[in-house]
């Protein structure tokens, strides 16, 4: 890769969005130049002395919206109709690995993150690309989810990790992942599956694969029905699926 991948932030609380770019691995990526982040206070761009960015829904209800005024500024000082511009928002598409990949092939984001009950609609209408949500629970604030957004994307650019363990890693092949050892051999009396240790790679793939099934099959059945499985697959992950069944019925969960 050889310029770096832009990443502007609009923000009401700029030093927690910094904060994140100075730190650990991005933080290292920052330094390299594979990241170019920018990030812009909303406030800067308020129309008024006390620097006021919210105000009160048309039509009632609780809470307080974003202006649409200082957030055009704000937008429009970076030129992001230029550029692809993405809100985080508990109201967006759930935000998947497919997503990430996405737009880590774009030239570079504009993330705007919301405070409050929401931003004015007028904005998203005329400047955002996409609206994605990182789960099914609202946050205070845009920001956090912002940042989980820029965490898959960046590190998807090309050279940013082995390509190997990209690769491999869960959602990449619609299943997670399988668990992972290294030293000591054992540790409080649990010892390393003896696969692992055997050298023999045939038999190392078709366990790692097996473990995938396993925990997809328990924790997120859900992606089951997008990976092409083998008749003994099928028969493995539905048995799981019946035994997770029944256990949640004697539960009452
Ligand atoms: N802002 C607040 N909650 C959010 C969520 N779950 N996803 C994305 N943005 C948000």
């Amino acid at each position: 890769m050889d310029s770096g991948y832009g990443i502007t932030v609009l923000t009401l609380f700029p030093d927690l969005v910094r904060e994140y770019f100075r730190t650990s691995i991005v933080g290292k990526a920052v330094d390299r130049g594979a990241l170019v982040p920018r990030v812009v206070d909303i406030r800067d761009f308020a129309r008024d002395r006390h620097r006021t960015c919210d105000d009160a829904p048309y039509g009632g209800g609780a809470g307080m919206v974003l202006m649409a005024e200082p957030l055009a500024s704000a937008l429009d000082s970076v030129d992001a109709k230029a550029q692809h511009v993405v809100f985080p928002t508990p109201s967006g598409l759930p935000f998947r690995q497919v997503d990430a990949a996405r737009l880590s092939r774009k030239d570079g984001l504009v993330l705007v993150c919301g405070r409050y009950e929401g931003i004015d609609q007028r904005i998203v209408d005329e400047y955002v690309d996409d609206e994605y949500s990182i789960g099914d629970y609202v946050l205070s604030s845009g920001e956090l989810a912002a940042m989980v957004i820029i965490d898959a994307v960046y590190r998807l650019r090309d050279g940013m990790l082995r390509s190997e363990s990209i690769r491999e890693e869960s959602f990449q092949d619609g299943l997670l992942e399988y668990p992972h050892y290294t030293r000591p051999e054992t540790f409080r009396s649990r010892s390393v599956p003896e696969v692992l240790l055997s050298g023999h790679h045939a038999r190392i793939v078709r366990w790692r694969r097996e473990q995938q099934l396993i925990r997809t099959a328990r924790n997120r059945p859900d992606l089951l029905r997008h990976v092409q499985l083998d008749e003994a697959e099928r028969k493995l992950t539905e048995s799981i699926r019946d035994k997770e069944s029944d256990d949640e019925c004697n539960t009452g969960g």
